[in-house]
């Protein structure tokens, strides 16, 4: 306890779970681990089981003992940041059980946190247990879920709110997992804070409807108007913060926006956690790893 209140005062960002829950008062419901390199999985839909098969079109053979290291480790990576993910997905279906949580809104304090890579797995591994799930990028002005699952981004979002088409026409199936559905953000735009006023709820409130979980994507939510419409349209907010790097000034200011709006915040998910188990307790460091991986690169 002593030495986790002296870290506290030489490091103002965030680290662990205990600390959320002491200093600002909000659940961590998830932590998932730093993953190296996405490439060999870039999206879910690849994670259909192509790992392997050697088809993965970067032409790079894995016959170095080394490199096959680096592979298996970053293959254990991979799993251990989608166990983490079936764990959030399960904490975020059992919050309330009065009333399920139809759908939820992914925001952060600042860009690159991880939002759209954690929407991306949380929906796709809700489809996989043969759940409807849709995908919504609601980050008009630096779109990303299409790339993440290949898909076009031609038409999206921003037309359905400009009313230039129906949400049913503009959103994509997908086969992989089956059940996954995604609406994309469709051409970066600078107006997103006027077309989110256009009937984001009404388009929410019908999408959860037809599916069992609606997982949105958003913008950063500091300096961004959007986000404060998105997350009082939606059953509940998750925060994702980076282990090690958010300060805990900008969460403690999102948490009290959210608060102030009313909104349901469902809890903090703390991304990139470098986790050591000993003695039986786990220890969080920050993302330290990453600064000597781009040294080693
Ligand atoms: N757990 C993680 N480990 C390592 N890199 C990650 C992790 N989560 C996200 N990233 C990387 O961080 C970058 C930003 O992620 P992204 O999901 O696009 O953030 P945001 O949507 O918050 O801007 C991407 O390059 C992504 O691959
Ligand atoms: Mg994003």
């Amino acid at each position: 306890m002593g030495a986790a209140v002296l870290s506290d005062v030489l490091d103002n960002t965030i680290r662990d779970p205990d600390q959320v829950a002491r200093l600002l008062n909000a659940d961590v419901i998830g932590s998932l681990p730093a993953v190296k390199d996405w490439r060999r999985r870039l999206s879910p839909i690849q994670m259909q089981g192509q790992i392997g098969t050697g088809h993965n079109g970067n032409g790079n053979g894995h016959g170095h003992p080394a490199a096959l290291a680096e592979v298996v480790e970053n293959e254990q990576m991979l799993s251990n940041y989608e166990e983490a993910i079936r764990t959030l997905r399960n904490s975020i279906l059992l919050t309330d059980f009065d009333r399920r949580l139809r759908s939820v809104l992914m925001t952060s304090a600042s860009p690159s946190e991880g939002k759209s890579t954690v929407a991306a797995h949380l929906a796709a591994t809700h489809a996989q247990q043969h759940k409807r799930t849709l995908l919504i990028d609601g980050d008009l002005r630096r779109p990303s879920v299409h790339r993440l699952f290949q898909v076009p981004n031609n038409v999206g979002l921003c037309d359905v709110l400009l009313k230039q088409i129906s949400w049913l026409d503009a959103v994509i199936m997908t086969d992989s997992p089956k059940g996954l559905d995604i609406l994309p953000a469709g051409p970066a735009t600078r107006r997103a804070s006027d077309l989110m006023g256009m009937g984001l709820a009404e388009l929410i409130e019908e999408a959860a409807r037809e599916y069992d979980l609606v997982v949105l994507d958003a913008p950063p939510l500091l300096g961004f108007a959007e986000p404060l419409q998105m997350a009082t349209a939606v059953d509940g907010v998750i925060i994702v913060a980076r282990a090690g790097d958010t300060s805990r000034k900008a969460l403690s200011t999102v948490i009290t926006t959210l608060a102030r709006l009313r909104a349901n915040l469902v809890g903090v998910v703390l991304n990139e956690v470098h986790r050591e188990v000993s003695a039986g307790y786990y220890y969080y460091y920050g993302h330290y790893n990453k600064y000597y991986t781009k040294r080693s690169q």
